[in-house]
């Protein structure tokens, strides 16, 4: 790949503005500070820096963020602050998908990644990959059996939506985990509403197999590996 191309799609700047970065003298090239920006380089191979910013490039990356609570599960937003704000130099460069969103108030394990394909494997229903919630409740958990079965809730359509069954484990008697299949708009608070009770705070700690890394603070991301991928399919 042409230098000033692979270096504009990493948001050095626009294809002029890393032209004349690279005229100036400010990219060295396994060593070699190069002028010519018609150079092609090997991005997996090729040392490149910019300044002083070892370029960092891998063909798909994925990420595991703590999603703290505050923040929307978007791109972009005019108003709020988003989970993409939050990640730093070398991952900024790249452009994420969020692999199933949670809400501003919702905190813990999101899955970002470069790798199309893997985001459509992580959030197909025909996967069904189970992710579980640490849930706290307003009122002393009940009626479980009814919502292990499947209750009716409205989806993000407003249509009926009968959930799967799924898996609950009650910690004490506000606090549970819920291991539930799909990703419906609010599903989990609106199961609980189902029931006559309320999710007061909602913390997602795994998908599939892979669980949150509690070692993260909040808003924090690390790269994962293939075992860690593998662990989600799992
Ligand atoms: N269920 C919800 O209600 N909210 C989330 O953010 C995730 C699951």
């Amino acid at each position: 790949m042409r230098i000033d191309k692979f270096l504009s799609n990493l948001k050095f700047g626009s294809r002029k503005e890393v032209r004349e970065l690279i005229k100036k003298g400010y990219v060295t090239i396994n060593g070699q500070v190069t002028s010519d920006f018609g150079l092609d380089i090997s991005p997996a191979l090729d040392q490149v820096i910019v300044g002083e910013e070892t370029v960092y490039y891998k063909p798909f990356i994925t990420l595991m963020m703590n999603k703290p609570k505050g923040v929307v599960s978007a791109n972009t937003d005019p108003i709020e602050e988003t989970v993409i704000d939050l990640i730093g130099i070398p991952y900024a460069r790249f452009d994420f998908n969020i692999a199933g969103r949670l809400d501003k108030d919702t905190e813990g394990l999101l899955i970002l990644t470069t790798d199309g394909a893997m985001l459509h494997q992580i959030i197909s229903p025909n996967n069904e990959i189970y992710k579980t919630y640490l849930v706290e409740l307003r009122d002393p958990l009940s009626r479980t059996e009814e919502l292990q079965k499947g209750v009716t809730i409205k989806d993000g359509k407003n249509m009926d939506f009968l959930t799967k069954p799924c898996f609950i484990h009650p910690i004490n008697e506000t606090k549970t985990t819920i291991k539930i299949l799909e990703g419906k708009f609010h599903q989990v608070k609106r199961m609980f509403e189902a029931i006559d009770n309320e999710v007061i705070s909602l913390k997602r700690i795994s998908i599939g197999e892979l669980q949150l890394d509690e070692t993260l603070k909040p808003g924090e991301v690390k790269e994962l590996s293939q075992i860690d991928i593998g662990n989600i399919f799992h």
